[in-house]
């Protein structure tokens, strides 16, 4: 059901591949609630992803540009700016992915450039986005940047390896830029930790499969869908929560709040 939260509102809204991509739905649901979009992603996500498809269906343009490339960022607002007619309300940074888990290597064994490599997609490319932002004096008033990430950075899961690092550092971004930001224009700056969500990025962690499981049993109301968090994100974006910001908020269902959930052991419920 939609209400019209993002009516009127103009946001840009990264990394959407296909249709399981939790930015793809991010888009959907925001497209419901009123609000204009520009859609991008790498280059070469153009090519494998179905993003055309997706744009077609909102009424968005899409953008092009490689989040770790300061020339294409700032092309991107740039156009975003001029294709919506004004500043820009909320962003999304929906980015991952680490080169050492692509290439098999575990975390006693990482390569160095790979991990360089990994930082930059993953982390660097989210403070490139603000500081271009910021730059352009490109974010409206009250506006809202949410990016996504993983408990895994303040709790050791050991198979999401380098991963860890980077999005510990991603939310470490959203707490220093959002003081500048909210400063300046009011502007709030918070990371959404998601539950494990089957997509072309989740699958690439090892062990996914049953770790999904595993989490999805453990949180006392279940996994957390990528529709969930898609809406989660709305209110993120929207008026209704012009205070919150440099946040890392979790909506995971409950599992960073448990300890043991028996369910996980087959016991039975007291
Ligand atoms: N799937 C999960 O279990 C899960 C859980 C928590 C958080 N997240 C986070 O959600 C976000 C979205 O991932 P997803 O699960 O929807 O997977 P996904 O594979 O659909 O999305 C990842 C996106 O990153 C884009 N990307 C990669 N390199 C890029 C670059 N250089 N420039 C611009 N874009 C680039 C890809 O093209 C892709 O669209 C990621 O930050 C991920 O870490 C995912």
């Amino acid at each position: 059901m939609a209400h019209n939260l993002l009516k009127g509102k103009k946001g840009v809204i990264f990394g959407a591949l296909d249709e399981h991509s939790i930015a793809w739905k991010v888009a959907e649901r925001c497209h419901e609630e009123g609000a204009q979009l520009v859609l991008t992603n790498a280059p070469v996500a153009m090519r494998f992803g179905k993003i055309n498809e997706l744009a077609e269906k909102l009424n968005a343009q899409v953008i092009p540009a490689d989040a770790t490339e300061l020339a294409d960022l700032e092309k991107l607002f740039q156009e975003s700016m001029k294709a919506m007619g004004g500043k820009i309300d909320f962003v999304l940074h929906s980015i991952g992915m680490s080169l050492n888990m692509r290439k098999g290597k575990t975390y006693t064994e990482l390569n160095y450039e790979h991990m360089l490599k990994t930082m930059d997609i993953s982390a660097i490319s989210f403070h490139k986005m603000m500081q271009t932002l910021w730059n352009l004096d490109a974010m409206a008033d009250h506006g809202s940047i949410l990016a996504l990430t993983y408990i895994a950075a303040q709790r050791v899961f050991p198979d999401y390896s380098e991963m860890a690092d980077a999005k510990a550092l991603l939310e470490s971004f959203a707490r220093s830029f959002g003081y500048h930001f909210g400063m300046r224009n009011k502007v709030r700056v918070n990371t959404v930790s998601q539950s494990p969500t089957m997509t072309t990025a989740g699958s690439g962690v090892k062990g996914f499969k049953e770790f999904f499981q595993y989490a999805d049993k453990m949180s006392p109301l279940g996994n957390a869908s990528g529709e969930a968090c898609a809406e989660y994100c709305v209110t993120l974006f929207s008026d209704l929560t012009r205070s919150v910001t440099m946040q890392n908020l979790f909506h995971d269902g409950g599992f960073s709040n448990m300890g043991m959930n028996p369910a996980v052991l087959d016991l039975p419920r007291e």
